[in-house]
């Protein structure tokens, strides 16, 4: 495994809760935010998950506690975001990673099983914001009144972007996640100080999303047709959600920030903290898939083309194009 490129102390002192924390990109977040100075508490359905999850993050050093919970009961979200203050004091960052997903084509989905995936992605993702607002925002419950409020991020994916085969279900709780991203920046941005920000994985290795989708025995033949040539780890999308939570990829970055507010202030009064200006984005991690084509030239025919096309419009006669209608 690459080492992260991030100082082991930049959560130093965070408490974070992972929805779907005990498992495949949730769990893997869990230990890197863990590994920087993070204490954890997830949040998952199946208790043998949960518990296997936290002693495995405890092995490493890692202050854990595991809940057990749904995050379409309300009752669920609402005890599991108090007991994770009533354990650590504090809550820093709210990661918003269960889903549901399975493959199936339109015409074969009921209204149950589309509401089934809606409930845990869209719903449950805003049930646990709501439940968490109080102790995330500026000022909030185990905060001092003086640090910025936290951190929320939306756990999404790409399927929307364009359309994706047998997957309605997910690619319309995922662009619901992003609205609910974008809002949420927005309104507790500018509320509560409360910054809000999305990670869009593409597809991951080793993960139940993969095996689930069928995709792991034509990842061979898929990757052939992938930008970079290989499908993402979870360890990149941890690192994602590293930055994101950090101080980092605001304007002025806390290493040096204080020293340039300080140098700021008698122009800018309200500066009170630096950096943590990424709000309200999704940042997309898959190599480049969502967006890739098959090359429908080969690179040398383009550069033959472009010579001669090149070439041609330079000795035609400038002047208004006639029209010929
Ligand atoms: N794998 C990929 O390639 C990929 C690509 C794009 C996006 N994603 C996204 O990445 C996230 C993690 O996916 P993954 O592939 O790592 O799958 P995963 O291991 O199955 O993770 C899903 C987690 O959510 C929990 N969960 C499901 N329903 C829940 C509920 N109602 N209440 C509480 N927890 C619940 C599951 O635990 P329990 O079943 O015990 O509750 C599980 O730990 C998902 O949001 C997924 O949409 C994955």
């Amino acid at each position: 495994m690459v080492e992260s490129p991030f100082k082991p102390e930049i959560l130093r002192g965070k408490v974070a809760l992972l929805t779907g924390g005990g498992s495949g990109i949730g769990y893997e977040i869990s230990l890197q935010l863990g590994k920087h100075g993070a204490s954890i508490a997830i949040m998952g359905r199946r208790k043998h998950v949960v518990d296997s999850a936290v002693s495995s993050l405890k092995s490493v050093g890692i202050p854990a506690i595991g809940f057990e919970g749904d995050v379409r009961k309300r009752d669920d979200a609402a005890r599991v975001v108090e007991s994770t203050f009533k354990h650590f004091g504090r809550l820093d960052i709210l990661v918003n990673a269960a889903a549901g997903n399975f493959l199936v084509p339109s015409e074969d989905l009921s209204s149950n099983g589309f509401r089934t995936v809606m409930d845990i992605d869209s719903v449950g993702t805003f049930t646990m914001c709501l439940e968490a607002l109080k102790y995330l925002k500026k000022g909030g419950l185990g905060k001092d009144p003086s640090t910025a409020g936290g951190t929320i991020i939306n756990i999404s994916a790409t399927l929307h972007y364009t359309a994706t085969w047998y997957q309605i279900h997910v690619s319309a709780a995922k662009a619901a996640v992003d609205s609910i991203t974008r809002n949420l920046a927005l309104e507790w941005g500018t509320d509560y100080d409360i910054r809000v920000n999305g990670i869009a994985p593409g597809p991951i290795g080793d993960t139940a999303g993969m095996s689930k989708l069928g995709l792991e025995g034509i990842a061979s033949e898929a990757m052939e047709k992938m930008p970079l040539f290989k499908v993402g780890e979870k360890w990149d999308i941890a690192m994602a959600a590293v930055y994101i939570a950090s101080d980092a990829g605001g304007f002025f970055a806390t290493a040096y920030g204080d020293l340039v507010c300080n140098s700021y202030k008698g122009l800018v009064q309200e500066w009170s903290y630096p950096g943590k200006y990424v709000n309200g984005t999704t940042l997309v991690v898959d190599g480049g898939e969502w967006l890739s084509k098959p090359r429908h030239f080969p690179k040398d025919a383009v550069k033959q083309l472009s010579r001669v096309v090149e070439k041609r419009s330079r000795h035609a006669p400038a002047g208004i194009p006639q029209s010929k209608l």
